[in-house]
């Protein structure tokens, strides 16, 4: 009998803990039950939090970054830029791919700002020698596998009639949130078809492989 009450005892922990678990990654928008981690770590530690976030810095599960005293960290020139996120990818609307900024875009402000931080030295140090960074890629359809961000951009903004920036979360979560870049979304092949289907957009299969 003691047996038989440890036993449900187990099983119904192991249950709470499955919920509990469930919650929490759903709560952060990190569903580790379905299996996506964290960003792979980069050449250079670039947060989008200090440079596309607003106002007050932002921690990666999009809280508000406290000081020493428990108050969330003030804005200023050195925190939550709020830079639009065509500022640095400027292809997203017109191209194919969206683009990573060059080390010459940076270096317009980190000639000046940044000194003493080692990661804003790499970077100067990679501007001083010429050599690009080599970003580590989050996001990547396979070869046989067409995309393209203008058509996507074009048909949200007119649609919405909002600005290119406020469209890229519907692919790619809340990037301005994050301190290392993560996938949010599957973006496998029946997350694009659902979505062209509920679109009005084609589904045939030439649409997307070449
Ligand atoms: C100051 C320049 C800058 C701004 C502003 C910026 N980004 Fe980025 N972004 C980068 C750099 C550099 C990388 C490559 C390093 C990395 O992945 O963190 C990157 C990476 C990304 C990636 C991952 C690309 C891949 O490899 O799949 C996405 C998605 C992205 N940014 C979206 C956004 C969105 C959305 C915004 C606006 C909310 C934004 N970015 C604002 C510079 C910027
Ligand atoms: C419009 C100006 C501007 C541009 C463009 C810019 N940054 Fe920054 N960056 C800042 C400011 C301001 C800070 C905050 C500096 C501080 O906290 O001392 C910062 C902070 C950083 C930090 C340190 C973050 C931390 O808190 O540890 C890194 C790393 C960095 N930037 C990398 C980059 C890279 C890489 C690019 C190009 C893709 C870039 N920045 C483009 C203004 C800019
Ligand atoms: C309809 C979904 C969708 C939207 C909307 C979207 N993206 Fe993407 N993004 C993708 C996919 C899919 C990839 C991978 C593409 C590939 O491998 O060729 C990607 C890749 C990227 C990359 C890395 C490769 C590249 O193209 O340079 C960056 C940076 C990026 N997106 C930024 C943005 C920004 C900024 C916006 C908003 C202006 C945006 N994306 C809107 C789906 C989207
Ligand atoms: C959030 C919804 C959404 C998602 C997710 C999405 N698409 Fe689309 N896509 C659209 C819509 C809407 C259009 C039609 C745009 C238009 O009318 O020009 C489109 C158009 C396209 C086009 C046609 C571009 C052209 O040449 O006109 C291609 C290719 C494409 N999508 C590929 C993909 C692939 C591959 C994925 C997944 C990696 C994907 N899409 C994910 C909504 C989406
Ligand atoms: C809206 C875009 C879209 C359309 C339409 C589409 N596909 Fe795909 N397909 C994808 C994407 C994205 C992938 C890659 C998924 C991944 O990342 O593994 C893919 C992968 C595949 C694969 C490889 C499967 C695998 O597991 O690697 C095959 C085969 C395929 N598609 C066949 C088709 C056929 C047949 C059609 C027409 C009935 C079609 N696709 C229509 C987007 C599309």
């Amino acid at each position: 009998m003691a047996g038989l009450i440890s036993l449900v005892g187990v099983a119904v922990l192991a249950g709470t803990v499955l919920v509990v678990t469930f919650v929490i990654s759903a709560w952060f928008g990190r569903p580790i039950v379905f299996g996506y981690d964290d960003g792979p770590a980069q050449p250079i530690a670039f947060p989008h939090t200090v440079h596309a976030g607003v106002g007050p810095l932002l921690n990666a599960d999009g809280s508000p970054r406290l000081d020493e005293e428990g108050q969330p960290q003030r804005v200023n020139v050195m925190s939550g830029l709020g830079l639009d996120c065509t500022f640095c990818h400027r292809m997203a609307a017109t191209e194919a791919a969206a683009t990573i900024p060059s080390v010459g875009l940076c270096m317009s402000c980190h000639v000046t700002v940044g000194d003493g931080n080692d990661e804003i030295e790499k970077l100067r140090q990679a501007a001083d020698t010429g050599t690009p960074i080599d970003w580590t890629r989050v996001h990547r359809v396979p070869d046989h596998v067409h995309f393209v961000h203008e058509a996507h951009i074009r048909f949200f903004t007119e649609r919405d009639g909002v600005p290119a920036s406020q469209v890229c979360s519907t692919c790619h979560g809340e990037v301005a949130a994050m301190t290392t870049v993560r996938q949010d979304r599957s973006l496998k092949m029946s997350d694009c078809v659902d979505c062209h289907r509920d679109n009005g957009a084609p589904t045939d299969c030439t649409t997307c492989h070449y």
